[in-house]
C-alpha cells in the first residue's frame, strides 16, 4: 500500500522562512498539509513565502521578530498557538555568518553569531517547550551545520555556535522526550542559497572536490530531512543529527 505523510491540523513554526533552507522547510511542510507560521526580522520578509503557502491551501501568516529576543520569541509563540489554535512543529533554521580568522575576530562578531544561531534556537526552544508539554507532542528541529561538527578555517563563530546547537539538541531530547516531544538536527554540508552565493569562485571549487557526490545541494534535499523528523515515520527518533551533505563528512 501506497502512504504519505499527513501533517493536516499540525502548525509548524518555521524561524527564518523569508528565503532559502527556510523557505523550502515551510513549502514542503506545507505540501504535506501542515499550516505555517513563519518568523522573519522585517514582516516584508515574509510575504513571498507566505503567498505561496496561502497558494497551497494551507493557512500561512508571517511575523516579525529577532529569534535573539527572548521576551519577543515568548510573546510571538503565544500569538501563534493562539493564531492558529495549535503549535506543534519548531524548526530553528534562522541563522546568520559572520566570516573571518580567529585571530581578525572582534567581540561583536563573535557575539552577533552566537546570538542568533545558537541563543535564538534556545529562546524559541524554551518559547514552545511549555506549549509542546502540556499537549504532550511536539517536534522540535534545529538547523546545525557540519561545520559545527568538523571545523572550518574562518567560522570560529559559526562553527561554535553549531556545535553548540547539536549539544542544545541532545540536551532538549532528553528534557522533553517523556512528554512527547523529539528534538533533532540537521547538518547541511553545502546548499545553494543567498548565504552560500556570496562566497568566492575558489572556497566553492574547494567545497565542491569534497562532495562525493559532486554537486551542490539544494534547499529541498534540507526540507526532505524536516518532514521525515516531523512526521511519524520518525517517532522513535529523537537526539540526533542527520548530516545532509552529499558525502562530505562520512
Ligand atoms: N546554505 C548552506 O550551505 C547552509 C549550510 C549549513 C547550514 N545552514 C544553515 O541553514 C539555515 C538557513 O540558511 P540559508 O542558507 O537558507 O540562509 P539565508 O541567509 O538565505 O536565510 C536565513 C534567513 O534567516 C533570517 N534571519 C537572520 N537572522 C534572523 C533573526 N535574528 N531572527 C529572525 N530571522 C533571522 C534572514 O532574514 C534570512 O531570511 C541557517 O541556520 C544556516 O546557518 C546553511
Amino acid at each position: 500500500m501506497a502512504y504519505s505523510i499527513d501533517l493536516t491540523n499540525r502548525t509548524a513554526v518555521v524561524t527564518g522562512a523569508g528565503r532559502g533552507i527556510g523557505q523550502a522547510i515551510a513549502k514542503k511542510l506545507a505540501g504535506a498539509g501542515a499550516n505555517i507560521a513563519v518568523i522573519e526580522l522585517k514582516e516584508e520578509f515574509t510575504l513571498e513565502t507566505v503567498q505561496a503557502l496561502t497558494e497551497m491551501g494551507v493557512k500561512a501568516k508571517g511575523y516579525a521578530g529577532d529569534v535573539s529576543n527572548l521576551a519577543e520569541m515568548q510573546a510571538l509563540m503565544e500569538q501563534i498557538q493562539s493564531d492558529f489554535g495549535s503549535l506543534d512543529i519548531l524548526i530553528n533554521n534562522a541563522g546568520i555568518t559572520k566570516d573571518t580568522l580567529l585571530i581578525r575576530m572582534g567581540e561583536d562578531e563573535w557575539d552577533a553569531v552566537l546570538r542568533v544561531n545558537l541563543k535564538g534556537a534556545f529562546n524559541c526552544t524554551k518559547a514552545v517547550a511549555r506549549i509542546m508539554m502540556k499537549q504532550r507532542f511536539g517536534r522540535i528541529v534545529n538547523m546545525a551545520s557540519i561545520v559545527g561538527i568538523i571545523g572550518n578555517a574562518g567560522q570560529a563563530n559559526y562553527s561554535a555556535s553549531k556545535g553548540g546547537l547539536i549539544a542544545l539538541t541532545k540536551t532538549t531530547a532528553k528534557e522533553l522526550a517523556s512528554r512527547g516531544v523529539t528534538a533533532n538536527a540537521i547538518a547541511p554540508g553545502f546548499i545553494k542559497t543567498k548565504m552560500t552565493e556570496v562566497l568566492s569562485d575558489e572556497i566553492k571549487a574547494k567545497m565542491l572536490e569534497m562532495v562525493a557526490l559532486k554537486q551542490f545541494g539544494e534547499p529541498e534535499d534540507i526540507a526532505n530531512a524536516a518532514l521525515f523528523f516531523c512526521s511519524d515515520l520518525a517517532s522513535y527518533v529523537t537526539g540526533q543529527v542527520l548530516v545532509v551533505d552529499g558525502g562530505m563528512v562520512m
